[in-house]
């Protein structure tokens, strides 16, 4: 049976991420009648829901490395069900992967990326380390994508990332399209509509799924 295709929809808080898993599932349903999981990292089992919960507390000091290891703690559990999904033949439409890890605990907190690179391989395999198609959501003005994380903040406490101040994000944002330039990952403006992008987007998939 043909493997199902693992979709990565990546960026910044506050970039859209969730909003387009869900475009493009509808569309691969609508388009090509091709069924598909949401999933999002960290998260999407038991442990890592729970691991999830402890990631968000800002509340709980903690060493990057620490950081670390709990992702991919959270991604190993992930990843576990996601390639038992991916065999059967069922897509996997995802927000986040490793990429967060490069670009908050990499560029964002300091910890060298060879070292983030080597502790995912070890504990995922090479078929996570490479998506089918990865994208990368960006947002270039910092003042928009601060309003839109306290937009939702009035729904839900900042977490432990999003409260940390304009430098953090700033390496972070930096962080991502360095990641962009040295994998090929295309990366999508959400400097504009969510139609827009999720053309964009679309674009993208029907190009690499074609
Ligand atoms: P989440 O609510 O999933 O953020 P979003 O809805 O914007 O995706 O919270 C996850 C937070 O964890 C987010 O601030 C990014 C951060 N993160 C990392 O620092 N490293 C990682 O490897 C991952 C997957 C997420």
């Amino acid at each position: 049976m043909e493997l199902g295709k693992y979709i990565v929809i990546e960026g910044h808080d506050g970039t859209g991420k969730s909003t387009q898993v869900d475009i493009v599932r509808q569309r691969l349903l609508d388009n090509y009648g091709i069924e598909s999981e949401k999933l999002e990292e960290p998260g999407g089992t038991p442990i890592g829901d729970e691991i999830r919960t402890i990631l968000k507390n800002g509340e709980l000091e903690r060493d990057p490395k620490t950081n670390l290891l709990l992702f991919t703690s959270a991604r190993c559990e992930l990843w576990k069900h996601m390639s038992a999904v991916l065999k059967i033949g069922r897509w996997v439409v995802v927000a986040r992967n490793f990429y967060s890890s490069l670009a908050y605990q990499g560029y964002g907190e300091g910890l060298d990326l060879g070292l983030i690179e080597e502790t995912t391989k070890t504990f995922t395999d090479e078929q996570y380390m490479n998506p089918n198609i990865p994208l990368i959501l960006s947002l270039d003005d910092e003042v928009e994508r601060a309003k839109r994380i306290k937009l939702r903040g009035e729904l839900e406490k900042p977490d432990a990332f999003e409260s940390k101040g304009d430098e953090f994000q700033s390496r972070v944002r930096n962080g991502y399209l360095e990641i962009a330039k040295s994998r090929n990952v295309p990366i999508i403006s959400a400097n504009q509509s969510i139609e827009k992008m999720a053309d964009e987007i679309w674009t993208h998939i029907e190009h690499a799924i074609k």
